[in-house]
């Protein structure tokens, strides 16, 4: 037999049967080795691996929430954010996940009318919250006053980052920070662009708020 073949027939000898996946054969030896650790007689390690291989599943949280005043009922994995509920429990895909880690904004939606980054949020904590994403900013083909803008000033390229600015843009003219150019960018500090449109996206701010359209 070549060197090759031997080798091939090594890795093939050393592998798991076929009907094991990789997820179970990796847990299976992460048990063991804990338990190694824990007792030195082989013959209890061996003994306690079957319960502790079982996937045990987290249990479902049932939470009601509105979303962009409809309300809703969700079976939820406690572990699952707002954004992941969002875009693939109720395909509401147009808030985006751009670091899911809070440090970009892409992910900003409103809740309880107060900006967050959805990515960072349980759903399972905010049972009987409402909650306003980009979808429920216009009526019908009415574009909110703060999209136009958006439109208006070019404050977009890509546009990925967009549907964040804009509710955090929404939020900030609530919240009457949008006064002055510096207080807008203080206050919108938390949403990044990486195409750089600060400029357009500051002046389409600035005039919704001048012009109290909302
Ligand atoms: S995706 Fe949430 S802050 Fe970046
Ligand atoms: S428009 Fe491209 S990231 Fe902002």
């Amino acid at each position: 037999m070549s060197q090759d073949a031997q080798h091939t027939e090594q890795w093939r000898s050393t592998s798991a049967p076929a009907h094991v996946t990789r997820r179970a054969a990796l847990q299976a030896a992460a048990s063991a080795m804990a338990l190694a650790g824990a007792s030195s007689t082989p013959s209890q390690a061996q003994q306690a691996l079957p319960a502790t291989t079982a996937a045990t599943a987290p249990e479902q949280a049932t939470i009601r929430l509105v979303v962009n005043g409809q309300p809703r009922t969700l079976s939820v994995d406690p572990r699952q954010s707002i954004l992941d509920v969002l875009r693939e429990g109720l395909n509401l895909t147009g808030t985006k996940k751009g670091c899911n880690a809070g440090a970009c904004g892409a992910c900003t939606v409103l809740l309880d009318g107060r900006r967050i980054n959805s990515c960072l949020a349980l759903a399972a904590m905010h049972d009987g919250a409402e909650i306003t994403t980009i979808e429920g900013l216009a009526e019908g083909d009415k574009l909110h006053p703060l999209q136009q803008a958006f439109i208006d000033h070019e404050g977009f390229q890509c546009g990925y980052c967009t549907p964040g600015q804009i509710m955090s843009g929404v939020a900030c003219i609530a919240e009457g920070h949008a006064h002055s150019p510096e207080l807008i960018k203080a206050w919108m500090s938390g949403n990044i662009c990486r195409c750089g449109a600060y400029a357009g996206i500051v002046e389409a701010i600035t005039e919704v708020a001048k012009e109290g359209k909302l």
